[in-house]
């Protein structure tokens, strides 16, 4: 065990060294084989083992050179036109890369200010959020975000920013009144929650509400898409399931499918035409060559092997089998979700429940934050087959069954 070796992240104790994986399998380096229910950290979305990105990735660090990221690259301008033409909706022609999750949406709040200041408001600095809601653990991304125990230890949050519920329109008029719409530079939601909540939805006139009144008052919509982007719920966006109109699409996880660190901040062209001159500037790393050769193998494979339209078909498979194994189940409180993207909120503490999933080798992501304070979530690959579907599912429903027998 390298448990004495990796403190710095929380553990239990006893988790598995991974030494490589294949389709929805994680091989152990003891010899077992794990089906990875969660994509790892709901980042896995081709399946592991694609030896097409290893050789793309391969061919960009042997032909490549490192380059600053304000110079664009073949590889940098492979990507962003690939996802301009292909994966992001029309009007989107603006793509920051970044390492990851955290970056993007912390560089999303940034581009939040920067395109106020370049439109004259130096006071827009407030960028609304969501409870419950994750983004990263920047110190910014903290700020704006609301998982009670990410959120633990970091108190005073360095930056006062309002948040709303994730389901109330009222609240979110309210609040952008009572602090002054001329304090508000951005408004972040997740369309889908993530680990703080375990799929919530808001209704589609909530997304009407929000959506009006931040055009209203030229506030920008952000849609962190970072967990539920790229394919994962069967659409390429989360925020394409409502009348949600962002001007701001930060993705992550998916887009280099596990393989690589890489995240997008996309922007409409008339939010990038405005912003100030200072701009965003740059991750050292942001638009690696090899990160952005690799995530166009992932998107290659996502697009000839149709993968987000079986993320929706084995979705709806999905989201039967848990209804009908754990619709009543003692221990659960409700199943929601959508494509390859399902939470079980709990009525008892998730870790005995992944701890017997994993025992059962299976593993599911731990979420749950605030209002739900218990969950976990079935986030596959979308390569999943039908009986591992099955064994997933009923491997839950067993865990469950042993946790509310003790
Ligand atoms: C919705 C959302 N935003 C942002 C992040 C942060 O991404 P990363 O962990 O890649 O920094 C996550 C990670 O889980 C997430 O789910």
């Amino acid at each position: 065990m390298n448990d004495a070796r990796y403190h710095f992240i929380p553990h239990q104790g006893g988790e598995p060294t991974i030494v490589g994986g294949e389709g929805c399998w994680l091989h152990t380096a003891d010899g077992r084989r794990i089906l990875d229910a969660a994509g790892g950290a709901i980042v896995g979305n081709i399946g592991w083992g694609r030896k097409e990105v290893a050789d793309a990735t391969h061919a960009a660090m042997v032909h490549g050179a490192y380059s600053v990221p304000i110079w664009p690259s073949e590889q940098r301008l492979l990507l962003r036109d690939r996802l301009v033409e292909r994966w992001l909706p029309e009007g989107f022609t603006q793509v920051f890369f970044t390492s990851g999750g955290s970056e993007s949406t912390d560089s999303a709040l940034r581009l939040a200010r920067n395109y106020q200041l370049g439109k004259g408001r130096p006071n827009r600095w407030k960028v609304v959020g969501r409870h419950p809601s994750y983004h990263g653990m920047t110190l910014g991304t903290i700020a704006v975000a609301s998982h009670s125990t990410r959120q633990v230890g970091f108190e005073p949050l360095l930056l006062p920013f309002p948040k709303v519920p994730w389901n109330d329109a009222e609240a979110v008029v309210e609040v952008i009144e009572r602090e002054g719409p001329e304090t508000i530079a951005g408004f972040i939601a997740e369309p889908i929650t993530g680990a703080a909540g375990a799929c919530l939805t808001a209704s589609d006139d909530y997304w009407r509400v929000v959506t009006d009144i931040c055009h209203r008052y030229d506030i920008l919509l952000i849609t962190d898409e970072v967990m539920c982007g790229y394919g994962r719920t069967g659409l390429n966006f989360g925020f394409q399931h409502f009348p949600f109109e962002p001007d701001v699409i930060v993705g992550g996880k998916g887009l280099g499918g596990g393989y690589v660190p890489m995240g997008a901040v996309a922007a409409r062209t008339e939010v990038a035409d405005v912003l100030a001159e200072a701009g965003l500037m740059y991750f050292t790393f942001g638009g690696n060559d090899t990160a952005c050769a690799a995530s166009i193998a992932v998107l290659d494979i996502m697009e000839r092997e149709g993968l987000v339209e079986r993320a929706a078909k084995m979705g709806a498979v999905l989201g039967d089998r848990l209804h009908a194994e754990l619709d009543g189940h003692p221990a659960v409180v409700d199943v929601r979700g959508r494509g390859m993207f399902y939470g079980i909120e709990l009525r008892v503490p998730n870790a005995p429940v992944i701890a017997e999933a994993l025992s059962r080798d299976v593993w599911v992501y731990p979420a749950g934050s605030g209002p739900v304070p218990s969950a976990v979530m079935i986030a596959p690959p979308f390569v999943i087959t039908d009986d591992e579907l099955d064994q997933v599912v009923t491997t839950l429903r067993m865990s469950l069954d042993a946790v509310t027998a003790t």
